[in-house]
């Protein structure tokens, strides 16, 4: 199986190592050319490669996009038709410059790729937890519900299957917070389960409401 991966840094580089890991083939590639990502493919090995944002986006059924928010419309839309794509960005105004129907809640980052990707199949995910804890604390040897969330948002139910299936291939759970606009909202950063190390029971149980969350 095979995942195109978009963004190269904190969190692409050690998603490709996990995804690498668990047995897929990986094209990856940045905004400055595949020839930049020499060093990091010789590292992952064989099962890597280094490629252009196009063709990392018509690689694999998956598409793995971790990039700076604000640089979403420089992505070559008509290259994700019909991919499952794992929208692992955050929205910091700081860095990506502030856009006003975020600041107004009137839409997610999320939406707004999606809006952009049209034809693709959008599944925020992985966009709540750190690098360094992506990096470490998979364990596929504790049962799923013990494991660390990784949680999920999305509208269409077969591509968070194959996420949900990713992300327990690399030893997490996956823990669904519903659409794209409602788990949107939850999994932003600041909310209560941005960047907070639960299992995956845990993290149902505050999604739900109880267990003293
Ligand atoms: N750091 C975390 O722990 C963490 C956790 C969850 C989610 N996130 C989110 O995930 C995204 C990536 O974070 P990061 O920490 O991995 O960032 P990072 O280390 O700065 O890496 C960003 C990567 O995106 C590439 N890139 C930038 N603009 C691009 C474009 N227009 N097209 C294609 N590639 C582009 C960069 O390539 P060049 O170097 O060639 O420009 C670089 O490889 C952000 O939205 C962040 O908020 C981060």
């Amino acid at each position: 199986m095979k995942i195109g991966i978009i963004g190269a840094g904190n969190i692409g580089a050690n998603a490709a190592k996990s995804f690498i890991e668990a047995g897929y083939e990986i094209a990856i590639a940045n905004s400055r050319g595949a020839e930049t990502l020499k060093d990091l493919v010789a590292e992952l090995g064989e099962n890597a490669q280094a490629v252009s944002i196009e063709e990392a986006a018509k690689f694999g059924e998956i598409v793995f996009i971790s990039i700076p928010f604000g640089k979403y419309k420089t992505l070559p839309a008509d290259a994700f038709a019909g991919k499952i794509v794992v929208d692992s960005n955050n929205y910091y105004p700081d860095r990506d410059g502030n856009f006003a129907e975020l600041d107004d809640n009137k839409t997610t980052s999320s939406e707004l790729l999606a809006e952009h990707l049209r034809g693709a199949r959008i599944v925020k995910g992985f966009n709540t937890i750190w690098f360094e804890h992506l990096k470490t604390q998979g364990d596929t040897n504790k049962p799923t519900e013990e494991r660390r969330a990784i949680f999920i948002a999305g509208d269409d139910a077969e591509a968070k299957k194959t996420v949900t299936k990713l992300i327990e291939e690399i030893g997490f759970a996956a823990v669904d917070t519903g659409s794209l606009r409602d788990g949107g909202l939850t999994q932003e950063p600041g909310t209560a389960v941005y960047n907070r190390e639960l299992t995956a029971s845990d993290a149902q149980a505050m999604l739900d409401g109880s267990g003293g969350y």
